[in-house]
């Protein structure tokens, strides 16, 4: 009886087996083709690639939809612009590896166009939703002779590339659908913009929407969204050959990023409970993402009313328009004498690293040297430290003006702005002027005399008295303008010297002299 029941399942599974193997064919060689009622299925029954139609349309197109997904998504169509009128379409492998469609006249309306050919070509839907074409037995991924990865519709899927190989010029980006029913491109672009300091850009025709902000180490400086999580690893390559953005997903559950025809870029994830797909986040966050809102100099903060607003030291251009909440003009410095005047850095803090019609990066570069090198320069208006490859350092340097600045409300980046002289004695809130002149040694750094701190301070009263910092003890105080400020008041014997002061305001503080006495003035 055992024996039998043994037998049996031994039997069920392999009709079971049997089935699977003739329903679910994961190829395509040029002795089988696909017609209008055939699918291939990958191997582990993610993907299904096949004809279908959208809506109440008659248009048939072909494209690869999840297998197991009872609504059906479509993430890659092959003839978006080419429409078969009916059913008699044919998908067929040429003996050489190219994939063609055709119509029911027996033209071509569609082929996949590679420049390799392959000597024993067969076409694979493989679990990860690429539709590859290689020389049979050859699973080598750098030698596919054609691959649907690298022709994206609206749709990035794990594993997949957004941008450029350098050497072939391949350009990878996502196109929207005109409309849920015509996968034909539709107006919004979403790529990797490669110069200088590559960054995803959004774009309507040729208007550029939104933009992530440039790579740093982990995430874009602007999309906090787009950082590592448990289960989320974003991934960008940029060298000689390629400059990418991927991603991967370690849990087992359906995930994808949709350029949607409004355009706005969602990552969905499919809910097997509820049976739909989750949104997970939208790439643009919020009404500061809409590129240059601002104009130049502005600054976007969602926490305000009005959004925008100028940066400390820089103007409205036009105060009518801005009064009107025209900000189109953007900003203009207080103070123009930015050119070997005098000038120096002001530090910001918490943003997205601003755009501009020119920027250069320079992987090795320390942030003193980037600073210096920026200065030489009166074209250069802003550094930025960009750890893009865990080193610690990295130089960002922007060449006439600054746009698309925002405020991020999480791990935002600093930003190093030129001012002018006048600029940095006013030491506005929140922002620390970091140095004035070329280099260490030559550090000039706006003095107080003594007895503006003394009165400051109370006369170092004990009850200004914050705390005991390295060397001495460090007092609260306020300065004639009404700015707060921390003073430090050097032990006779702390043994603290110049050079110790330079590199602790080189570590955000600033430092005065006054009578006979150092004062250390931190933020
Ligand atoms: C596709 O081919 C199969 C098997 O040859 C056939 O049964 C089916 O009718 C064909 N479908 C169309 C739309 O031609
Ligand atoms: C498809 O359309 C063509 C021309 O429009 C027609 O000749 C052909 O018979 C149609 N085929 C089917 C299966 O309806
Ligand atoms: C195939 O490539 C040729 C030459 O590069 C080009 O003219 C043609 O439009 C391409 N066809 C398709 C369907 O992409
Ligand atoms: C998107 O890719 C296509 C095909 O490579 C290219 O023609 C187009 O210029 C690209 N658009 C953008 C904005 O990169
Ligand atoms: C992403 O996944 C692919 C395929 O599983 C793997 O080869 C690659 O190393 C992963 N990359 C990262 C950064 O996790
Ligand atoms: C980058 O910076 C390093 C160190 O300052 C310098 O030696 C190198 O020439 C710079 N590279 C470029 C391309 O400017
Ligand atoms: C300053 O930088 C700009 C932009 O990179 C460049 O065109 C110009 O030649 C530079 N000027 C000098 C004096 O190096």
């Amino acid at each position: 009886m055992g024996k039998l029941k043994g037998n049996l399942l031994f039997f069920l599974s392999l009709v079971f087996l049997f089935l699977e193997s003739s329903i679910a064919v994961d190829t395509i060689t040029p002795a089988h083709s696909i017609n209008d009622s055939q699918t291939i299925v990958s191997a582990g029954h993610k993907f299904e690639l096949g004809f279908f139609n959208t809506g109440d349309s008659n248009y048939r197109y072909l494209g690869i939809w999840y297998k197991n997904i009872p609504v059906r998504t479509v993430v890659w169509v092959a003839n978006r612009e080419f429409p078969l009128v009916n059913n008699s379409g044919l998908l067929k492998l040429g003996d050489d590896g190219t994939l063609s469609i055709f119509n029911e006249l027996r033209s071509i309306i569609w082929s996949s166009n590679s420049s390799l050919t392959a000597k024993n070509p067969i076409a694979e839907l493989l679990d990860t939703g690429n539709l590859v074409v290689k020389d049979a037995g050859d699973d080598n991924d750098e030698r596919y002779i054609w691959q649907s990865f690298d022709y994206p519709s609206d749709t990035l899927l794990p594993g997949m590339k957004l941008g450029w190989n350098k050497k072939t010029g391949l350009n990878r980006n996502l196109t929207s659908w005109k409309s849920s029913e015509d996968p034909s491109p539709g107006e919004y672009t979403y790529s990797v913009d490669p110069r200088g300091l590559p960054q995803l850009v959004l774009r309507k025709g040729s208007d550029e929407q939104f933009r992530s902000g440039p790579w740093y180490g982990t995430q874009f400086s602007g999309v906090p969204v787009l950082k590592v999580n448990p289960v989320f690893t974003p991934i960008f390559v940029s060298n000689a050959d390629e400059v990418y953005y991927s991603y991967n997903i370690t849990a087992n559950i359906p995930s994808r990023f949709v350029l949607s025809q409004s355009g706005s870029v969602q990552h969905l994830s499919w809910n097997d409970r509820h049976s739909n797909w989750y949104l997970i986040f939208t790439v643009q966050e919020d009404r500061c993402d809409n590129y240059d809102l601002c104009g130049s100099y502005g600054i976007c903060n969602i926490n305000r009313t009005p959004n925008c607003d100028c940066l400390k030291g820089f103007e409205p251009k036009s105060s009518k328009d801005w009064d009107v909440l025209d900000w189109s003009g953007g900003c203009v410095r207080k103070d123009p004498h930015i050119c070997h005047e005098g000038e120096g850095f002001v530090k910001f803090t918490g943003l997205k690293l601003p755009d501009a019609s020119q920027f250069r990066v320079n992987v090795s570069m320390t942030i003193g040297d980037c600073e210096a090198e920026c200065l030489k320069n009166c074209s250069c208006v802003a550094y930025a430290k960009l750890d893009v490859r865990g080193t610690g350092n990295g130089c960002v340097t922007w060449y006439e003006d600054l746009i698309d600045i925002r405020q991020v409300p999480q791990n935002g980046q600093d930003l190093y702005i030129r001012m002018a002289a006048s600029a940095l004695a006013q030491q506005p809130e929140n922002q620390v002027t970091i140095s004035k002149d070329e280099t260490e040694e030559d550090l000039e750094l706006p003095l107080f005399e003594f007895a503006t701190i003394q009165a400051a301070t109370n006369n170092f009263s004990p009850a200004n008295k914050i705390g005991e910092g390295g060397y001495g003890p460090v007092f609260k105080g306020e300065i004639p303008s009404g700015q707060e400020v921390a003073v430090k008041r050097l032990a006779e014997n702390s043994g603290q010297g110049l050079q110790e002061f330079k590199n602790e305001m080189n570590q955000g503080g600033l430092h005065l002299t006054g009578e006979g006495d150092m004062t250390s003035l931190l933020g």
